[in-house]
């Protein structure tokens, strides 16, 4: 079998970029952070830039944009707040696309990874390492600012309230949600799709969801949500009546 040629990077867009191998896409962030391998992702160079590659099987952000995802993404200046942080994987690729201009506002409720996580904040000068729980957001009230976007990777079965406490508190109306979504969490005994229909029943009203995306084979029952907030944030609304939603669903699911 021959094996095509791998192309370099391109950019996409941003702090983006994105390269065909084997009629696979495989993404790619500018790295901000120096030295630049965080958790032995390849480097490569394009000019003298440093592009990190995004392991998809290692980063669910990563695994969605390497599904085809087209929904909201951070963008270079934007302050990010990041519920469930790690050790820094994914919030890593985050800074890099938000760039030096930007801020990621790690939370991570774990002392060991948080010392990782540390660490890193050592190298990335726009990424703050917060150590709380984000059951109690007004813990960082006074740490972290109103926001441009929120990321909630927490693979807990209150993710979905989480995010909804957060993004009152911090998301600026025109701001953007990222939920990654472990249905394992959730309970086994419901259908990963019964999960993500409720996740999304309660999100809709408070947000328009604009994509929603399976992130197998690289995370096994998880999806990616994304989604814009809605006036019904900021009033505290529940989910509205069904002819409020964007459109059929099954055009924003992948
Ligand atoms: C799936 S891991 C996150 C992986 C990470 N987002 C990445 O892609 O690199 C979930 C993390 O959320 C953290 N976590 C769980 N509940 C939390 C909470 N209530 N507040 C803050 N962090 C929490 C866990 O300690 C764990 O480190």
């Amino acid at each position: 079998m021959t094996r095509r040629r791998a192309d370099r990077p391109g950019p996409v867009g941003g702090h983006l970029y994105r390269r065909e191998e084997d009629r696979r896409a495989e993404f790619w962030t500018e790295a901000l952070g120096d030295p630049p391998a965080v958790y032995g992702e390849r480097i490569a160079y394009v000019g003298d830039r440093p592009l990190r590659r995004w392991d998809p099987y290692r980063s669910k952000l990563g695994a969605a944009l390497a599904r085809g995802w087209t929904g909201p993404l951070p963008s270079p200046g934007e302050r990010w707040l990041y519920l469930g942080a790690a050790t820094g994987t994914t919030a890593s690729h985050v800074a890099d696309l938000v760039g030096r201009e930007g801020r990621v506002y790690a939370v991570e409720r774990s002392l060991r990874p948080f010392a990782r996580l540390l660490a890193l904040g050592g190298r990335y000068p726009n990424l703050l390492p917060v150590l709380a729980d984000a059951r109690r957001p007004e813990a960082y009230l006074d740490r972290v600012p109103l926001v441009d976007g929120l990321y909630l990777d927490v693979a807990q079965p209150d993710q979905v309230d989480l995010a909804l406490a957060n993004a009152r508190l911090f998301l600026r109306g025109s701001g953007a949600l990222l939920l990654a979504l472990k249905t394992s969490s959730m309970g086994r005994e419901k259908d990963p799709r019964r999960h993500r229909d409720e996740a999304e029943d309660r999100l809709e009203g408070p947000f328009e969801i604009e994509e929603t995306i399976a992130l197998e084979p690289f995370h096994k029952r998880h999806f990616l949500l994304g989604g814009r907030p809605t006036r019904a944030l900021v009033a505290g609304a529940s989910a509205p009546p069904v002819s409020r939603r964007a459109g059929p669903r099954a055009e924003r699911r992948r």
